[in-house]
């Protein structure tokens, strides 16, 4: 066997019989992250790990790590490893993006539907028993067709949410570094992010998590929302600074807001649990059978080329030498 493999969780298959076809594979045999000391010891000696965005791959893990080629991240973000500490080191570091584009978009779209239409405030009157019947007045929620769809970032999962919306005839406005032909193909104009803020009924974040993306939504762009608009997150939790959300949605200076992600998981921000006009999902983006397949194959392929001393499909530090 050329190689000794860690994967830190256990993931779908084919991912681990993949990475079996190569290499010894050990798998942490529990459902859960491992403590930052469990996870120095566990990645010593490897010459490869697989790992998930719940494990924080920092300079102390990567040193615990010396002679690892790769880590292979289940994931399309990379926000969890230092990517410089590990390019340093010169230890390659993959991603899976393109293959959760699709599920990510429509879990968005269930978050901008289900905040409008108050459709888990609904569910929870029903099971609580509070259904006194139809009423004129109850639970009237925001309108989706038609209305204004801002898209903050310019990639991949940002031009699925907007293919969707157009079976909403909604008018798209996007904000990012760059101009993006696939969001303008699809009439989505571009804006700053002041602007989309105030025009938009529906703001939808979909940046990475960088320094420059950290509390992009704080309470100064929350003030600059329509207080009828919602704030939908399946990106990075921090790039919301999570308090400010809490304050705006308490005061009703923004109308609901749809959330898979948070600032510190799996914890959320005192007082979030307590806005009924916030939908709150445990960061499903990518749940789905066939997509979390994929993207531990996709792990799994990169992991494999790296111990077979071919390029990655997928490499972050795209500089580094294989
Ligand atoms: C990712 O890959 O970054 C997603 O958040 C996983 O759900």
């Amino acid at each position: 066997m050329p190689g000794r493999v860690f994967i830190t969780r256990p993931i779908p298959e084919p991912g681990p019989s993949l990475v079996a076809e190569v290499a010894e594979v050990e798998i942490n045999p529990e459902d859960r992250s491992l403590a930052p000391e469990e996870l120095r010891a566990a990645v010593a000696g490897r010459d490869a790990v697989l790992c998930l965005l719940t494990d924080t791959i920092d300079a102390a893990v990567l040193d615990a790590a010396r002679g690892c080629r790769v880590f292979a991240n289940m994931a399309v973000g990379t926000n969890n490893i230092d990517v410089a500490a590990a390019s340093a080191r010169g230890i390659l570091v993959t991603n899976t993006p393109g293959v959760l584009t699709d599920v990510t978009a429509d879990l968005t779209w269930a978050l901008i539907l289900a905040s409008a239409r108050r459709v888990a405030e609904g569910d929870r009157a029903m099971r609580g028993g509070r259904f006194r019947g139809w009423g004129p007045l109850y639970l009237l929620g925001g309108d989706v067709t038609g209305k204004t769809l801002g898209l903050v970032g310019p990639g991949r999962i940002a031009a699925a949410v907007a293919r969707r919306a157009s079976g909403f005839g909604m008018r798209l406005l996007y904000n990012g570094r760059r101009p993006s032909p696939a969001l303008e193909a699809l009439g989505a104009e571009a804006a700053v992010l002041d602007r989309l803020l105030a025009e938009s009924d529906f703001v939808s974040l979909h940046v990475p998590l960088t320094p420059e993306t950290q509390h992009l939504i704080d309470a100064a762009a929350l003030r600059k929302m329509k207080a009828s608009a919602y704030l939908i997150n399946t990106s990075r939790g921090p790039v919301v600074d999570e308090p400010a959300l809490v304050a705006a949605l308490k005061a009703g200076t923004i109308a609901g807001a749809g959330l898979d992600v948070y600032e510190d998981e799996p914890r959320m921000a005192p007082g979030l649990a307590d806005c009924p006009n916030a939908v709150l999902l445990p960061h499903l983006g990518s749940a789905t059978h066939a997509t979390r397949s994929a993207m531990a194959r996709m792990a799994a392929e990169n992991l494999a080329a790296v111990l077979r001393g071919q390029r990655p499909p997928n490499l972050v530090n795209a500089s580094l030498q294989c």
